[in-house]
């Protein structure tokens, strides 16, 4: 059966704001009434929690395309295309839940576990919502889509946009993305600019962009990039035999994804998926901590926009757009914030490598989370905990070299943390070609 005759998703743009109904979205997805963010909403109730967890099952061993993606096998919980044929995908979703036994140990928990969206297509969780806001630019009869990239939107983007016959235009911080996301960008055949600007100047740009030429916005204001998000937390249920976690933990940048898993779980709660909610918890990078300050300064009432800094480039954000939807998701779980330094950062993601998984550094501000959470008291050992690791590692391999060979922070780092960071550092060492020397190594590595 095609994608639309199966589906019941009618859907809503409603505004977050002033709840006013939009039949369809502007160029710039923002409520033509007050301005703030559109979501989609789903007037009508979808189907018995046990039927939709069996069709959702069986469509795993389906041969079509749409229901080998981990997306749209959920498409129940999404909003229908008019046209089944419409779908773009490159079979996105399915990624593994991972158990984290060396970090649970690290952290001081007993239950850890990381659902890995690096492991989509382009190696990261923006895969999950371009297949859903590509397809809908394509049903749109656009021929051009656009995004303001801190490197993994681009890169999903263009290799949707090609895969669906559409032509991509990238906007990227010149000198302050990854090359592996970058070279992405330029394989799957986008026009790529790099401006003289951080990634906030870039979507400045944009929305001027798209307000003068015909392009279809798909930064995580387009709401149907959030809907394709949700997945992940719909398969960390369904992995979990709809058991939820105590915890998920999710790293913070323009705060679209935790607002999409966020959404995804009262969802599924509503729908009577899932028993209880997981509380949802944000982490950013000290230096790119506008939600932090936030939450800590008023309650997260209003967010003044910084100047972001930091190594981990994918959340260097400093105005993050759904700033909004994601206090609503803290609210409604009952999660927290935090905020983690760059040592860190490092830190945690050689401790995720070690545990034969490895992510982004953007990533791995979740385990450094973690144990922040953990020493507050916010997280119990008992509790059980997800992390959501959003990228792939071979995303960043500078920053993983650089690392290891002790040159990440050029000396700039206090003595203590030095000795913190060298027990995780796994430089390459450079030998003769024979045997003995090998074996040298081998013994002073075993002592
Ligand atoms: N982790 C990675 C690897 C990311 O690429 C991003 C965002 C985030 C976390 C933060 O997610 O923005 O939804 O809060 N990257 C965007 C980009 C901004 O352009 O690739 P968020």
């Amino acid at each position: 059966m095609t994608q639309a005759k199966e589906s019941t998703s009618i859907h809503q743009l409603r505004c977050i704001a002033c709840g006013a109904i939009q039949k369809s979205a502007g160029q710039n997805f923002r409520c033509p009434a007050c301005g703030d963010l559109l979501e989609v909403s789903f007037p009508k109730k979808v189907g018995k929690p046990e039927n939709l967890r069996a069709s959702w099952s069986e469509r795993k061993l389906s041969l079509e395309s749409a229901n080998q993606s981990g997306v749209w096998r959920f498409r129940e919980l999404l909003p229908a295309l008019n046209r089944g044929e419409d779908v773009i995908t490159l079979r996105e979703g399915n990624t593994p839940l991972y158990s984290l036994p060396r970090c649970a140990r690290i952290a001081g928990v007993e239950r850890l576990q990381a659902k890995h969206q690096g492991m989509n297509p382009t190696g990261s969780f923006k895969d999950t919502g371009m297949t859903v806001a590509a397809s809908f630019a394509r049903q749109e009869q656009f021929q051009w889509v656009a995004c303001a990239s801190t490197g993994n939107t681009s890169a999903s983007m263009a290799a949707y946009a090609s895969r669906g016959g559409l032509r991509s235009l990238v906007l990227l911080p010149e000198g302050k993305i990854s090359w592996g996301k970058l070279s992405q960008a330029l394989d799957y055949g986008a026009l790529t600019c790099q401006l003289k600007t951080d990634f906030d100047g870039c979507m400045r740009v944009l929305s001027e962009v798209v307000e003068r030429a015909p392009v279809y916005l798909l930064n995580s204001v387009n709401p149907y990039r959030i809907e394709g998000q949700k997945t992940a937390a719909i398969e960390v249920m369904e992995q979990l035999e709809w058991q939820p976690p105590d915890h998920l933990i999710v790293p913070g940048g323009n705060l679209g994804n935790s607002s999409a898993i966020g959404k995804a779980c009262l969802e599924m709660k509503e729908a009577g998926l899932i028993a209880r909610l997981p509380k949802i918890s944000i982490i950013q990078a000290e230096g790119a901590n506008p939600l932090v300050r936030a939450m800590r300064g008023n309650g997260g009432t209003s967010l003044t926009p910084v100047h972001a800094e930091t190594m981990a480039t994918a959340i260097r954000i400093g105005n993050p757009a759904s700033w909004k939807k994601a206090v609503r998701v803290l609210q409604a779980t009952g999660g927290t914030v935090d905020e983690v330094s760059e040592v860190q950062i490092a830190l945690a993601k050689a401790e995720i490598g070690a545990d034969g998984v490895g992510c982004e550094p953007a990533s791995a501000v979740t385990l450094a989370g973690l144990k922040k959470l953990v020493a507050r008291g916010f997280v119990k050992s008992g509790e059980s905990v997800v992390l959501i690791l959003t990228g792939h590692v071979l995303k960043d391999p500078e920053f993983t070299l650089n690392f290891h060979r002790g040159d990440l922070f050029a000396g700039a780092e206090h003595a203590e943390q030095g000795e913190v960071l060298a027990a995780q550092r796994r430089a390459p060492v450079v030998l003769e070609a024979n045997a003995n020397a090998v074996l040298r190594a081998l013994s002073q590595h075993r002592k």
